[in-house]
């Protein structure tokens, strides 16, 4: 992602075309990791979260404080209806929060869209700023293997009520970027059609150069894991969580 206007049109349209995602299992999954590392959280802060699937579901413990944030307002704004404290748009190399919180998450490949590792090493300073010692940084990427696997010249479409959409990725295996462009005919109220076009890039890091990128800003890693498993992730996994804890 390159700035504020992406993640724009597909706003409306995001949990339609992500309608395979088990957002259950997932928050299930992530629950299951923060309590192995010995977590109960309270204070949550969510990076990238988008339109806050887990808003609706019971993800988080009950005494939980969340505050949902992501760059794009049109994201945010398709979320439950949330106290404007807790829903806010936020860069997440440049967060207006003091902190403290016990646990940041960043999911569903939302790293992958920081396209410098100087932005990722940004994202993980200003994580590391916010959490309590002792806190938990969770988050996952999508892999080279997933980018091979599912998305080079990879084309789909859906209907949806106002909306047609088509899909076209790539992956450029040299420059390691992930593309999805997107062509959304979205219907206007005079019931005409109007075309949009709307790209989203992605950067494929080495898991291995996360691991040096997260310890060289002050974490510890704690875990990287397979797709939604315990086994170790590595560079052949098709998506990794990665368990990083700030010193006590
Ligand atoms: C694939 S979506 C994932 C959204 C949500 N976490 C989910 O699971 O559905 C990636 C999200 O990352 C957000 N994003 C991209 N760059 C960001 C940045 N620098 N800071 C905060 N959010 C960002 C996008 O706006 C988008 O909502």
């Amino acid at each position: 992602m390159r700035d504020e206007t992406s993640y724009r049109t597909i706003a409306p349209y995001y949990d339609y075309i992500m309608a395979h995602v088990d957002y259950d299992a997932w928050g299930r999954y992530l629950a299951r990791l923060w309590k192995k590392h010995g977590m109960d959280p309270v204070g949550i802060l969510e990076l990238g979260a988008g339109t806050c699937p887990f808003a609706r579901r019971d993800v988080f413990p009950p005494k939980a404080r969340v505050v949902y944030s992501d760059l794009s307002p049109f994201m945010l704004t398709q979320a439950p209806v949330l106290t404007p404290d807790c829903r806010v748009a936020a860069n997440a190399l440049s967060l207006p929060f003091k902190g403290p919180f016990d646990l940041c998450l960043m999911v569903y490949d939302a790293i992958n869209y920081l396209m410098q590792e100087e932005d990722v090493s940004l994202c993980f300073k200003e994580s590391l700023r916010v959490l309590a010692p002792g806190g938990l940084f969770i988050f996952d990427v999508t892999t080279e293997a997933n980018s091979k696997k599912h998305f080079h010249h990879a084309v789909d479409y859906g209907e949806m009520e106002g909306c047609t959409y088509f899909r076209e990725s790539h992956f450029d295996r040299e420059a390691r970027l992930q593309g999805n462009d997107f062509v959304f005919f979205v219907e206007g109220r005079e019931g005409n059609w109007r075309k949009v076009k709307e790209s989203h890039q992605q950067r494929i890091y080495k898991i291995d150069r996360l691991k040096a990128l997260a310890k060289k800003a002050g974490y510890k890693v704690e875990g990287l894991f397979e797709g939604f498993t315990f086994r170790p992730g590595k560079e052949g996994s098709e998506r990794v969580h990665f368990v990083l804890r700030k010193p006590a």
